[in-house]
């Protein structure tokens, strides 16, 4: 039977820079979602490992469907508008990505989904493509003005390394990961839907600042023009517009310090670039922040919260060699810290991007 393997990101640098054309750095990690699925009649129908109950909707997406099912429907729905013949199919998801997590278990999913769906119907879509599409789904599913990245990482991802994508251009390029590092996931525990969340409010909010750039996208501003441009801006646009400027400045700079093998300096931009998600962009929590905290206190080459923020994840670059100690040591400090709360601890590596797989 055909499957297919979508796996899940962890953004290494560039938060909430996609949604205005920005500059990002994902990797995608070794954990995924898979379907197993046979092509037939004209309904999609689907179980699922990790969810109750069976989504069954139209192959031209022409039912919205319910929970899970919306992003079903919605997948459907945007390959039906590309032309995708009504091909049905029956298959079963399972998956090894946590889910709410903040590693984009929403978007492999998307990813999977629309890649069974043309392959079994036989229809080519080009990679960027189709995380263009997984991105119009996200967005008629759940309503979130998300950019394209979480899509993009799943699909162009790639062994030990990241990926810098310029989601104006679309250009992209292989970044090298050091070698001897691991990614660490330390999940917070701290859930929160992105839907009922504050990202489409900080979108906004990051709208009412640009205009001050005449027609520019924040990722081709230099930070040594941000005091003139942010003078006359209210303070709450004002911050925000300073993360993106400055966040775009640290992605070009991280690539440059990951080349010279100078993780000193990786540590510093995610240090920086945590303050800035906390501060300026406010999309941080006290448990997100206290366990970039203690990571750091451990001896992490670099820490920082990784997603739409909110809740969910850090991601910890650690040596392979004290990575799993590093998280056994954070996870009890924020026990300790926060009672009654636990921290799950992820030790993964950059993996490759979306495929079939049998
Ligand atoms: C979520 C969105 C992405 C991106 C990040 C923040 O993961 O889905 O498009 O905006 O938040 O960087």
């Amino acid at each position: 039977m055909p499957s297919y393997r979508a796996p899940g990101r962890a953004n290494l640098l560039g938060e909430h820079t996609d949604h205005t054309d920005g500059l990002v750095l994902p990797a995608a990690i070794d954990r995924a979602v898979t379907l197993r699925a046979m092509p037939g009649g004209d309904r999609v129908r689907l179980r699922s490992a990790q969810a109750d109950g069976e989504v069954d909707v139209a192959a031209d997406g022409s039912e919205p469907g319910e929970g899970w099912g919306r992003f079903v429907a919605a997948v459907a729905a945007e390959l039906a508008e590309i032309g995708r013949a009504p091909v049905g199919l029956v298959g079963e998801l399972s998956s090894d990505l946590p889910q709410g997590a903040g590693l984009s278990s929403s978007a492999a999913l998307e990813v999977v989904l629309a890649m069974a769906l043309a392959d079994l119907a036989e229809l080519q879509v080009a990679p960027l493509e189709l995380a263009a599409l997984c991105r119009r789904a996200e967005r008629r599913a759940v309503g979130v003005p998300s950019g394209i990245m979480d899509q993009a990482a799943s699909i162009l991802g790639r062994r030990d390394h990241a990926v810098l994508l310029d989601c104006g251009t679309l250009e992209h390029r292989l970044v090298p990961l050091p070698v001897d590092h691991s990614l660490l996931l330390l999940d917070s525990g701290v859930r929160r839907q992105l839907e009922t969340a504050g990202y489409g409010r900080r979108t906004e909010e990051l709208a009412a600042a640009l205009p001050v750039l005449s027609g520019r996208r924040p990722a081709d501003v230099d930070p040594s023009e941000l005091t003139e441009l942010l003078a006359n801006l209210d303070d709450v646009p004002s911050r925000r517009l300073r993360h993106v400027i400055t966040e775009n400045a640290r992605v070009r700079a991280v690539e440059a310090a990951l080349a010279n093998g100078d993780l000193a300096e990786v540590g510093r931009l995610f240090a920086e670039g945590h303050a800035s998600l906390r501060d300026d962009f406010e999309v941080s929590v006290p448990q997100l922040d206290a366990l970039v905290e203690l990571s750091t206190d451990a001896g992490a080459t670099a820490a920082r919260m990784t997603g739409g923020g909110f809740g969910g994840s850090i991601v910890v670059l650690a040596p392979t060699s004290t990575a799993v100690a590093l998280g056994d040591e954070v996870a009890e400090r924020y026990r300790e810290r926060f009672p009654g709360h636990e921290a799950t601890v992820h030790v993964c590596d950059a993996a490759d991007g979306a495929a079939r797989i049998d």
